[in-house]
């Protein structure tokens, strides 16, 4: 049977990944995936969370199964990060989290859950929205629909745009939100925008669905939650969708979480037994380890502390990378006005490049970046800002 099938295109992110691996250029550079890379070009795998697995490597008895919904310590630091650390969901008992394989597994998890047990049509994503969204939405059955969001020039919010959008969504429906460090343009809403989409949602009793993957890549934990906290403040119901890829570097462990707010207690308690039904018959309950370091890290003052160092350290450089690629590119392209690139937050900047620039930075010079045009600013260095800025200029 399988001769029948035709090669299926590659992934438009982590495709790319795959294709920068083989390529033997030694003065390539990645500016696909998002993953952090420090000034030396590597991953590095955060103090704290060393610290925690050796903890945990003394301390853990056994690998018997966890419950489908994750550790039990998991859901209420998740929730303190989210909402934080006083905030009167955590007390009124109308939410839950459950730990998923990343913040991927959780968008799945929601999406099964809304189409499935809510018998939603429909979730609108911004134009452009991360690459994968799509895939996820449509492989749980939902229809994906856009609202407007970039300008013409590809740099900045067309927010009156976004907004006439919103309010022609039919009530009822699901919309995604990305809660900061927009992906792919890096371009996010500020707090008075943030609440007059809120006021959209409220008023056509729409569902918010918050894509929350880069806490702390912004302007800092509490920070980049502001609009989240908008949302959640005013409205009775939410899904989110968080990860600790980035925040805490776990990739590879796939720890992330669903989180869902409800009107009531009970409402909570229902939507939670369905949810599980849902994650039964896909992954069956959540691989344990990425789940017990942020737990533990959360729940521990000095790691907890050690962290958001940490995480301080990742953000401040490539907001330090931002006005780096932006002064370089003036150097090499003073027609290119980088500028835009200062102001937009968290990993992704779209640098409007087309397509067969993209692909010639690729074929001539071994410089990767998605298609799309978004390139990951985290990927950018001292070493490497000047070839990748005089590749660029000569593409341009
Ligand atoms: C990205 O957008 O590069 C990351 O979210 C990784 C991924 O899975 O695509």
């Amino acid at each position: 049977m399988f001769e029948s099938l035709q090669m299926a295109p590659p992934d438009a992110i982590l495709g790319l990944a795959e294709a920068f691996r083989k390529d033997t250029n030694p003065n390539k550079i990645n500016l696909t995936v998002g993953i952090y890379k420090d000034a030396d070009g590597k991953t590095p795998i955060l103090e704290c969370v060393k610290a925690a697995e050796r903890q945990l490597l003394d301390a853990e008895t056994n690998k018997a199964y966890l419950g489908i919904d994750g550790l039990p310590e998991y859901g209420a630091p998740v929730r303190e990060l989210l909402f934080g650390a006083d905030h009167p969901i955590n007390s009124a008992q109308r939410s839950f989290t459950i730990q998923t394989p990343g913040g991927t597994g959780g968008l799945r998890v929601a999406a099964d859950f809304l189409k499935t047990r809510l018998a939603a049509a429909r979730i609108w994503v911004s134009t452009p929205t991360w690459a994968n969204h799509g895939n996820v939405f449509r492989a749980a059955g939902l229809d994906v629909k856009q609202y407007k969001y970039i300008d013409a020039a590809g740099t900045g919010l067309d927010f009156d745009a976004m907004l006439a959008d919103l309010k022609q969504v039919p009530q009822r429906d699901v919309v995604l939100l990305h809660a900061c460090c927009h992906n792919p343009t890096g371009v996010d809403l500020s707090a008075e925008q943030w609440q007059q989409v809120t006021q959209v949602i409220q008023e056509r009793e729409l569902l918010p669905l918050v894509d929350f993957a880069y806490q702390g890549f912004g302007d800092g934990l509490d920070a980049d939650a502001a609009g989240l906290r908008t949302v959640v403040d005013t409205v009775p119901e939410a899904l989110i969708c968080s990860s600790f890829s980035k925040n805490f570097g776990l990739y590879a462990e796939r720890i992330g979480a669903l989180t869902v707010v409800a009107a009531t207690p009970d409402a909570a308690q229902a939507a939670l037994s369905h949810v599980k039904l849902c994650v039964r018959c896909n992954y069956s309950n959540p691989p344990k380890h990425g789940g017990a370091i942020v737990a533990s890290v959360l729940q521990d003052p000095a790691l907890r502390n050690q962290w958001e160092t940490e995480v301080a350290e990742m953000r401040d450089r490539i907001n330090a990378m931002r006005q780096l690629f932006a002064d370089t590119m003036r150097e090499h392209a003073p027609d290119y006005d980088a500028s835009f690139i200062v102001k937009q937050r968290g990993m992704f900047s779209y640098s409007g490049l087309t397509p067969i620039q993209v692909d010639e930075l690729k074929n001539q010079h071994g410089v990767y970046i998605v298609r799309d045009g978004r390139i990951n600013i985290a990927g950018m260095n001292p070493t490497n800002i000047t070839p990748l800025c005089q590749a660029i200029a000569t593409v341009l």
